[in-house]
């Protein structure tokens, strides 16, 4: 008979390829995330669309008074789907409470996630979403990896621009004015059970907001937080779950306490730069040896949320900046490179972008007690890579440029 250590030693051996695939160097934290919904259930099909216009329609608020997320419009669109029959008709209604069970599975175990996308009206009128299609795939990305069911992207994109459409006397038309869209999926199964809900909502509400700077460019403070991690490798940081959120606003709240605006998340002990509040960070530095200027922002890890403002500013810095001569890099950065860059006089700017901003320029780091300046005068309120991707998204979200990112509803 084979002794117990003889047998656990073959064990080891006969688990040794599964576990660590001899072509592997670095670990791959992709969990292969399964959504609630099959094949067999009916899809999320737009010409189901149902709509129930409101009887009493809201008045407008000035647009100079309208405030980030506190004014709704008149309608909200709703899809509930369940288990058994999957996606069900598609209602646009008018904006309402939702009516749930104290058991509900989103209040207990956070079966929740959303999107951030807004809707811009073009010199003729038109309503006009920006690249949809990203907002699309990474909500289907955070529903599955908390076992809520996935939608078809194109009959969502066609259900939002509608909603918009209806609700576009609420977009005031001057550049910098938009509909902020919120899609939002709960799980609505009552139960305290920990398992997969059965039951689910998807619903849109769209809120009108004005200007991140009504009076130009503010550039911001960042305090870089080391005593509090917002992502790790193998966690969920680069899904749009709720419960990502909630746990930000106290290092939040401890920057502001000492008079800075957003905190700066960092990683690991070497004190990777991460992400700046709810924003992507990018960063312009000039190489040391060569003096060719660099625009950097960390890489795609899932430590990092995937900005679609990430993304269309990698873009952009491709096709327009590459030819004048920068580099551009998805790479791991640390405050220390930082630091240095700047006691050297090479970091030349840098900035958060994000949906809500889409740039949002950095003057200063607060970090191990001294002030990382990022390159801007006394004088100046942004740097001039900022200054750019934000004229040039701008021409693109308002149609002023004809670009394949904008979606005319
Ligand atoms: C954590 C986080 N990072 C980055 C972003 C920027 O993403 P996007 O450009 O898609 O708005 C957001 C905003 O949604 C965010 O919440």
């Amino acid at each position: 008979m084979r002794s117990l250590a003889a047998s656990r030693a073959m064990l080891r051996r006969a688990a040794i390829p599964l576990a660590a695939p001899a072509c592997r160097t670095t670990r791959h934290y992709s969990l292969e995330a399964k959504s609630a919904s099959t094949s067999q259930l009916r899809g999320l099909e737009a010409n189901r669309l149902i709509i129930e216009k409101t009887a009493k329609p809201k008045s407008l608020t000035k647009p100079e008074d309208l405030i980030f997320g506190n004014q709704f419009t008149d309608h909200m669109l709703s899809i509930e789907w369940n288990k058994e029959t999957g996606w069900q008709e598609p209602r646009i209604t008018p904006y309402q409470n939702l009516s749930l069970d104290p058991a509900t599975c989103v209040f207990h175990y956070a079966f929740e996630c959303f999107e951030g996308m807004k809707a811009y009206k073009d010199k003729d009128g038109n309503v006009r979403l920006f690249r949809p299609e990203k907002n699309m795939a990474r909500f289907n990305k955070s529903a599955a990896r908390i076992a809520l069911p996935t939608f078809e992207p194109a009959s969502l994109i066609e259900l939002i621009a509608k909603f918009a459409k209806l609700d576009s006397r609420f977009i005031p038309d001057h550049r910098g004015y938009s509909l902020y869209l919120r899609p939002t999926m709960i799980g609505t199964q009552k139960t305290l059970g920990v398992g997969t809900p059965g039951s689910a909502l998807l619903y849109v509400i769209a809120s009108p907001v004005g200007p991140y700077y009504p009076t130009g460019f503010k550039a911001v403070s960042l305090e870089a937080t080391d005593y509090a991690v917002r992502a790790w490798p193998g966690g969920v940081g680069d899904k749009k779950l709720g419960a990502n959120y909630a746990p930000c606003i106290v290092p939040q709240q401890q920057a502001a306490s000492r008079g800075y605006q957003q905190n700066l998340w960092l990683f690991g002990e070497e004190e990777y730069v991460t992400e700046v509040g709810t924003m992507n960070m990018f960063v312009a530095l000039k190489n040391k040896e060569t003096g060719q200027k660099e625009l950097i922002t960390a890489p795609l890890d899932g430590t990092i949320l995937e900005g679609v403002t990430r993304d269309s500013v990698l873009h952009l810095a491709r096709e327009r900046l590459v030819p004048e001569g920068w580099k551009v890099s998805e790479r791991k950065y640390t405050m220390k490179e930082l630091a240095e860059a700047s006691q050297e006089g090479r970091l030349i700017e840098a900035f958060g972008a994000g949906t809500a901003a889409i740039v949002s320029p950095v003057r200063k780091i607060a970090w191990k007690g001294q002030h990382v300046d990022c390159g801007l005068t006394e004088a100046e309120e942004s740097g001039e890579i900022a200054l750019k991707m934000k004229g040039w998204m701008e021409d693109i979200q308002y149609g002023d440029e004809e670009h394949e990112w904008s979606y005319k509803a």
